[in-house]
């Protein structure tokens, strides 16, 4: 039987349809779609895939209504306070990729409380992408390269200076709600990544549409280039 996909990413798209379409408010979406990450993180866990990327904030984002921006930090504000404790007892670990500097600080204050307390924690890695572009990544990855290295350097030499140097490569890469792009998401770790999107709205999606989107990665051959 194939292998399960060990690092699944998630392009978390459709909480503003899924609010529309039920006459809510977007931030009801986008709260939604933050009760839909921890059902997700639990499938995770329970299946065993490790490694998991969400795409929460992009540098893109900032050019939503400040109400809007507003309303999804608050709401990983309390996404923090209400779960971490989960969290820490389940064995997940959270870290962060992109520029958190740049967020409120009360926002910036427990993402960094929340890496601190889960960092021992091995069953599942929790990467939350936050203020986070692949380009500017990218751009940063290389400015520390040129500073830090000497002379040559090779692809993987190059990987220490991503944000999480340690994730694995993509193998799956889903994203909801019907769009079919990458939108500067994780460009380097996405390289190989199989693609899977689906018509359903985030805060909709369910342990069930994990099985199938992982069922079809399995059913999918990877050649990484060879034959
Ligand atoms: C995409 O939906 C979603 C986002 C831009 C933000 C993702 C945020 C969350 C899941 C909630 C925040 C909470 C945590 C814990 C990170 P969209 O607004 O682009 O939907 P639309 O395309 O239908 O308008």
């Amino acid at each position: 039987m194939a292998e399960l996909p060990r690092h699944i990413a998630v392009i978390m798209d459709g909480n503003g349809r899924w609010a529309e379409e039920r006459g809510l408010s977007r931030t009801e979406g986008h709260r939604a779609g933050s009760e839909t990450i921890e059902r997700l993180l639990d499938h995770l866990l329970r299946l065993k895939i490790p490694y998991v990327s969400l795409y929460a904030f992009s540098t893109e984002n900032w050019r939503r209504p400040k109400s809007e921006v507003r309303a999804i930090f608050g709401l990983l504000d309390e996404f923090v306070e209400s779960r971490l404790q989960k969290l820490v007892k389940k064995g997940v670990r959270v870290v962060i990729s992109g520029d958190i500097s740049k967020l409120p600080a009360k926002t910036r204050g427990q993402v960094l409380n929340a890496t601190r307390l889960t960092a021992k924690n091995r069953r599942l890695v929790a990467n939350f992408c936050l203020n986070y572009g692949a380009r500017a990544e990218i751009v940063r990855a290389a400015m520390l390269a040129c500073t830090q290295s000497r002379g040559k350097i090779t692809e993987r030499q190059f990987r220490r200076f991503l944000w999480q140097p340690s994730l694995p490569d993509i193998d799956l890469l889903v994203r909801t709600a019907g769009e079919q792009r990458l939108s500067n998401f994780m460009l380097w770790q996405a390289a190989y990544a199989e693609l899977y999107f689906t018509q359903k709205n985030w805060p909709e999606l369910g342990p069930r549409d994990i099985d199938a989107a992982i069922a079809e990665f399995r059913r999918r051959r990877r050649k990484f280039g060879g034959l």
